[in-house]
């Protein structure tokens, strides 16, 4: 008997394989519709090479069964090692870099430590609302919510001020950012003739040089506080220069602080900015559901707009409506997972030590069997406690799983729910009523074209009932 594979798509061509119907453009989006037609597993093959998407629940829990399966780090994300190198997100699970960065750093997104980025993320809520009244309060979400979440880090990371909100221009660094990621990323995309064609038009020797001019502003940066270190740390970079890793007693060398700090611009910044454009999108088209969480807004702050530590904790609404924004648009549309040993997967389809498959969240966090038959629905109660206890957990992983989860998930909750509860407590919001959701995909996936026109909120009596909209 020949080896059980998991099914494909239609149309296989032979020798070829599964080409037609390859979506360039929306490649996640494509994947989660075939796994929705054709069941909770399929395999694609591309000229001999075997990719296995998995959108079943129960599936993605044995995948995520760290005793057999760990974090593959297959070519999408071998594409960012010339920028990140051994960084935390890149770095292969046997890099000694990832278990000292991972020791060093995770003491500084715990709970806890969120106490000490609290004000400066404030600060940046507040420019970025000031730039709205200052202008017509009629903007592209994705665009401001990626301005809010790289000034966030740059500022709680490294103390750099890319001032996205208050200078005229923009600073170069973005640009050279965003145009070195979409490289990267269409370069993922099997073109023929790519490299020949993006030699001839300049783009390669452009990405090289953005890659530099990076490369550059974070060495300075690095540079500049090595010359005048804080008495005591401050932020990521503080960290990253003067703690030792318990377990080796060493440091990190200059150019793995540098990775680290790109890492995090990268992983830290479109993933959180295209969660809040989608919770807004959310919440504008669902405008009960917006009412809930500006009542809670409300009681919390009847008089003032200052946002303290403790009160985001306190925001059980805006929480889950993040969550629920995160389950039906999983910012971070996937993760690599990849056999420790050979295995078998749905008590059918063999696996080699070494293979790897992604899991598919928008179909996972969708599964009937776990999110029953409202599933697409938005629907934040069900993030309830009742309702969470009372449900598998594995059939949600926005922040990834295991050892290699997401170190910033803390930092993200924070940053969003103070975002979001600041942008419903001052303004009220309106979505143009012949929008319909489009979902761009780059690294992340984040709406595309949506735009909001905000209006502060006239609050005379703090007892009074806060309009819907
Ligand atoms: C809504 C926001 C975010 C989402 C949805 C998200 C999602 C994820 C996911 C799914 C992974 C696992 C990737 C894998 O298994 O290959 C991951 C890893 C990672 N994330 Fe996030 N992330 C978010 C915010 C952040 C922030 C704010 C930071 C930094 C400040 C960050 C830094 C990282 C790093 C460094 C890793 C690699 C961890 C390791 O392998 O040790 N992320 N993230």
């Amino acid at each position: 008997m020949g080896v059980v594979r998991p099914p494909h798509p239609p149309k296989r061509v032979p020798l070829i394989g599964d080409i037609i119907g390859l979506d360039a453009v929306k490649p996640m989006q494509n994947t989660a519709r075939i796994l929705g037609e054709i069941g909770p597993i399929y395999q694609r093959r591309i000229l001999g090479m075997r990719l296995t998407f998995v959108g079943g629940a129960d599936i993605a829990a044995e995948v995520n069964n760290d005793a057999t399966w760990q974090k593959a780090v297959p070519r999408p994300l071998q594409l960012l090692r010339p920028i990140a190198e051994d960084g935390l997100f890149t770095a292969y699970n046997d890099e000694p870099n990832w278990h000292k960065a991972h020791a060093i750093l995770a003491p500084a997104f715990s709970q806890a430590s969120m106490r000490s980025y609290h004000q400066t993320m404030a600060d940046v809520v507040d420019e970025m609302c000031r730039a709205w009244d200052d202008a017509s309060g009629n903007f592209d979400v994705a665009d401001e919510m990626t301005k809010f979440a790289l000034e966030t880090i740059g500022r709680c990371g490294f103390g750099y001020r890319f001032d996205s909100f208050t200078r005229a221009d923009v600073d170069p660094f973005l640009p050279a950012l965003k145009d070195s990621l979409g490289y990267i990323q269409a370069q993922g995309v099997p073109v023929p003739g790519r490299k020949i064609i993006d030699a001839l038009t300049g783009r390669t020797g452009q990405h090289q040089r953005n890659v530099e001019y990076m490369f550059q502003v974070v060495d300075d940066v690095i540079a500049d506080r090595q010359a005048h270190p804080h008495d005591e740390p401050r932020d990521l970079l503080d960290l990253m220069l003067t703690t030792k890793d318990p377990e080796t007693g060493e440091q990190l060398d200059a150019r793995n602080v540098r990775n680290q700090i790109l890492t995090f611009l990268v992983a830290g910044h479109e993933t959180t900015a295209s969660a809040l454009s989608f919770a807004l999108y959310l919440l504008a088209t669902h405008p009960d559901e917006a009412a809930k969480a500006r009542a809670e807004v409300d009681a919390l702050w009847p008089a003032d707009d200052v946002v303290r530590f403790e009160d985001v904790a306190k925001l059980r609404t805006v929480r889950r409506a993040i969550d629920e924004t995160m389950r039906l648009w999983p910012t971070s549309p996937g993760y690599f997972r990849e056999a420790k040993r050979n295995t078998v997967i749905d008590g059918q389809y063999p696996i080699k030590q070494g293979q790897w498959l992604m899991v598919v969240l928008q179909q996972v966090h969708r599964d009937p069997a776990v999110w029953g038959a409202d599933a697409d629905q938005f629907r934040p109660d069900r993030f309830q406690s009742e309702e969470v206890r009372a449900r598998p957990g594995h059939g949600y992983k926005p922040f990834g799983t295991g050892l290699r989860a997401c170190i910033g998930r803390q930092f993200a909750y924070h940053e969003m729910i103070l975002a979001l509860a600041t942008i419903l407590h001052r303004y009220n919001f309106t979505v143009d009523p012949d929008y319909t959701l489009e979902v761009a995909e780059q690294m992340t996936l984040k709406p595309s074209g949506f735009r909001l026109t905000v209006t502060r909120r006239e609050r005379k009596d703090a007892s009074a009932p806060s309009p819907a909209q």
